[in-house]
C-alpha cells in the first residue's frame, strides 16, 4: 500500500485536464489536510469485524488484563499490534541477554481487544514491489540508500518466515509465495518495466520476470484485460495469529516482567514530578494513572493523538479488505501465489490461504480499490474510524476485480465471505518513524537526570509507527530495532538470532527511518500537493 502516494499523485495529475473535477478534488484534498491536522482520537470501540479475528487461537488473551494496574512500571508500550509485539520481544530478550535483572514491568496498553488494529485487518501480504519502492525512494535520496531501504523491506520475508519456523508458529501460515503484478494499462506496464531495468543496476540480486500480454494469459490465466505482468518472490502471513502467538510466548517466557492491559486506552501522557523519583511520565488511562520511565508509542495511525508534533506527519486513512471464496474454475496454488492488480491511479493486493484439508481452494484475501470511493480516495484520508459503514463503491471494486480479470478461468460458486475496514498510518515521505522522540515532537520536557549506567537511557519517549500500509515489510524489524535502542545496546555487536539480524543496530536499520527534525518538513503530508 506504500504506493498510495504515487497513486494519489497520479490520480490528481490525471485529472488536471478536467478543471472542474480538479477544483473539486483539491477542495477534497484541503479537507483531508484539515482532518489530518486534528487529533486522531482513540480507536473506535466497536470496529467492523475482520475475517482474521474469527476463531482466535488464544481466547484467554483476547481480553487479557490484570486485576489492577500497578502504580509504576519501567516501560509502557501503547499498542499491541505487530510493532508493539516486536518492541516488547526485542527489549525483553535484550535485557535477558545482558543479564539486566529488573523487577520492574513492561506494561502493554491496548485500547480494544488484543491486536485488533491494522495488524488484524490487513492483507497479510509480506510484499514490497521492489521496482516501485526503489523508484519512489530514489526521488528523495541517493540510489544506494534507496536500495538499502528496499533490502531492509525485503528482508522481512525471510525474517518472519524464519521466526515462525523456529518458534513453531504454524497457525500464522507464514509462507513464501510467487507474487504476480498484473497490469491493466500499457503505459503503467511500460513504466514499471523501465523501473525494473533501473532497479537491477542497484539491486542485482532481485529476480523479476517480465511477461507480455500473451505470456501473461498463458501462464497466469488472466484474460485480455491484463496487458502484462511482473513476477517475483514475496511472502504471506496471518498477521493477527502471528502477533498473538508472539504475545503468548512472551507472557509465558517473562511472567514477572510483562503484563498486557486490553480495553485500556491511554488518554494522555504527561511529564510530571508527581510520581516517584525516576518515573517522570504519567500515563493516564481509563483505569487509572501509571508512572513510568519510558513511554513507547506503537499506535501506528493514532500516534499523533499522544505525540502532537506528529500531526500532519503520520495521518490515518481508511482502507477496505475482503475475504472471498474463489470461483470453481480458479486455479489453486495451495497458498503459494499472491497477486497485485496495478492500474493508473491505484492497485489491489491479494493473497490466498493454503487449502484447508479436504478442500481444493483456500480463501482469497483481497483489498484495495482505495481510489474508487466517491472522492477518489481523498475522502478516506484523515479518517480514523474503522466502525463506519463500509464504502459501497470501494467494496464493489474489490468484490468484482478478480472475476473481471480471470473470467472465464474463474467460474461459478464464488462469493464474498466478509468485508471490513482498517486504518493505515500514512507519512508524507512514505517512511515509518523509528527512535527517540524529542520534546519538539512530544511537547513534554523532562529534565535529564544523572546517567547511572552509561549507554542506557534513564527515561524517554520512543516510537515505531507510520508504516504506510506496508507494515508487514517494515514493522517487525523497526520494532526490533527500537527494542534494542530502549535497552541501550545498539552499539553492541550481537549474533544473528531468529527474528533479529546480526551485527550492530546501525549496520542493519536504515538511518532514514530515524526520527529527526528534518523529517518534520519532509514527512509533512502536504508534500503530496507540492509534488504535483
Ligand atoms: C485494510 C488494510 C490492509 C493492509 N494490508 C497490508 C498488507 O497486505 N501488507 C502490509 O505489509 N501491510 C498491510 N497493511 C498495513 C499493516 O497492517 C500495518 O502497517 C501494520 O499492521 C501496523 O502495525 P502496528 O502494530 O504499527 O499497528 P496496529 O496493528 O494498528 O496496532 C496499533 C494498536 O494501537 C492501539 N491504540 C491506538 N491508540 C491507542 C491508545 N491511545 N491507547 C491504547 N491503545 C491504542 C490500537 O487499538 C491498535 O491495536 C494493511 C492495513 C490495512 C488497514
Ligand atoms: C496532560 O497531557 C494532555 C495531552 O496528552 C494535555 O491535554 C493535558 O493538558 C496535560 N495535563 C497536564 C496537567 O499537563
Ligand atoms: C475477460 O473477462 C470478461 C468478463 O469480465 C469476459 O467478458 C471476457 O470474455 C474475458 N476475456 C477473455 C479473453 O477471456
Ligand atoms: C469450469 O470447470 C468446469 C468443470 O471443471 C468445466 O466443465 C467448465 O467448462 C469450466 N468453465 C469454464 C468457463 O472454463
Amino acid at each position: 500500500m506504500g504506493a498510495i502516494f504515487s497513486a494519489l499523485q497520479n490520480a490528481i495529475k490525471g485529472l488536471k485536464a478536467a478543471i472542474s473535477l480538479l477544483i473539486n478534488l483539491s477542495s477534497e484534498f484541503n479537507q483531508a489536510l484539515k482532518r489530518a491536522s486534528q487529533p486522531p482520537g482513540l480507536p473506535a470501540p466497536e470496529p467492523t469485524e475482520p475475517y482474521w479475528l474469527n476463531d482466535p487461537p488464544f481466547p484467554k488473551l483476547v481480553n487479557v488484563r490484570s486485576y489492577e494496574l500497578p502504580q509504576t512500571a519501567d516501560v509502557a508500550i501503547i499498542g499491541s499490534g505487530i510493532a508493539g509485539a516486536a518492541i516488547a520481544r526485542s527489549l525483553l530478550h535484550e535485557r535477558r541477554r545482558c543479564n539486566i535483572d529488573t523487577k520492574e514491568k513492561v506494561v502493554v496498553f491496548e485500547a480494544r481487544q488484543l491486536c485488533s488494529g491494522a495488524t488484524a485487518r490487513n492483507g497479510g501480504h509480506i510484499k514490497v514491489a521492489p521496482y516501485e519502492a526503489f523508484a519512489r525512494f530514489s526521488k528523495e535520496m541517493a540510489k544506494d540508500r534507496a536500495a538499502a531501504l528496499v533490502r531492509f523491506q525485503m528482508q522481512h520475508v525471510e525474517t518472519l518466515i524464519g521466526l515462525c519456523k523456529n518458534e513453531g508458529i504454524e497457525i500464522a501460515e507464514a509462507r513464501s509465495v510467487q507474487t504476480v503484478d498484473l497490469f491493466l494499462d500499457d503505459q503503467t506496464f511500460r513504466e514499471a518495466v523501465e523501473s525494473v531495468e533501473e532497479m537491477k543496476k542497484y539491486l542485482p540480486e532481485v529476480e523479476i520476470s517480465v511477461w507480455d500480454r500473451q505470456k501473461t494469459r498463458e501462464n497466469f490465466d488472466a484474460n485480455h484485460s491484463v496487458v502484462g505482468a511482473l513476477s517475483y518472490r514475496a511472502g504471506a502471513i496471518w498477521a493477527y495469529r502471528f502477533t498473538v502467538s508472539i504475545w503468548e510466548r512472551l507472557l509465558a517466557d517473562f511472567p514477572d516482567n510483562l503484563t498486557i492491559e486490553t480495553d485500556t486506552p491511554v488518554e494522555a501522557v504527561n511529564a510530571t514530578d508527581d510520581g516517584p523519583e525516576g518515573f517522570p511520565y504519567a500515563v493516564k488511562t481509563t483505569r487509572g494513572t501509571l508512572y513510568v520511565r519510558h513511554v513507547v508509542h506503537a499506535t501506528n495511525a493514532f500516534a499523533s493523538h499522544l505525540v502532537p508534533g506528529l500531526r500532519n506527519k503520520i495521518v490515518g486513512a481508511r482502507a477496505h479488505m475482503s475475504a472471498q471464496q474463489p470461483g470453481k474454475n480458479f486455479t489453486s496454488f495451495d497458498g503459494m501465489r499472491s497477486w497485485s492488480i496495478i492500474y493508473k491511479g491505484g492497485f489491489d493486493y491479494v493473497s490466498q490461504r493454503p487449502c484447508p484439508p479436504g478442500t481444493t481452494q483456500g480463501d482469497l484475501l483481497l483489498g484495495g480499490g482505495f481510489m474508487r470511493s466517491a472522492k477518489q480516495g481523498m475522502d478516506q484520508i484523515g479518517i480514523y474510524d474503522d466502525s463506519l459503514t463500509l464504502d459501497a463503491l470501494t467494496v464493489s471494486h474489490i468484490a468484482g476485480i478478480f472475476p473481471a480479470i480471470f473470467a472465464p478461468k474463474w467460474g461459478m460458486g464464488a462469493g464474498v465471505k466478509q468485508v471490513w475496514s482498517g486504518i493505515l498510518g500514512l507519512t508524507g515521505d512514505s517512511l515509518p518513524f523509528v527512535g527517540l522522540l524529542g520534546t519538539k515532537f512530544t511537547g513534554r520536557n523532562v529534565l535529564t537526570q544523572k546517567i547511572v549506567s552509561p549507554g542506557a537511557h534513564q527515561h524517554g519517549e520512543w516510537i515505531a509507527a507510520g508504516f504506510c500500509g506496508e507494515g508487514m515489510v517494515w514493522a517487525w524489524l523497526c520494532g526490533t530495532g527500537l527494542g534494542i535502542m530502549i535497552a541501550g545496546t545498539e552499539k553492541q555487536h550481537v549474533e544473528e538470532s531468529p527474528g533479529r539480524p546480526g551485527g550492530k543496530l546501525g549496520e542493519w536499520l536504515p538511518r532514514e527511518l530515524l526520527v529527526s527534525n528534518k523529517r518534520v518538513r519532509t514527512a509533512d503530508i502536504s508534500n503530496l500537493a507540492n509534488q504535483i
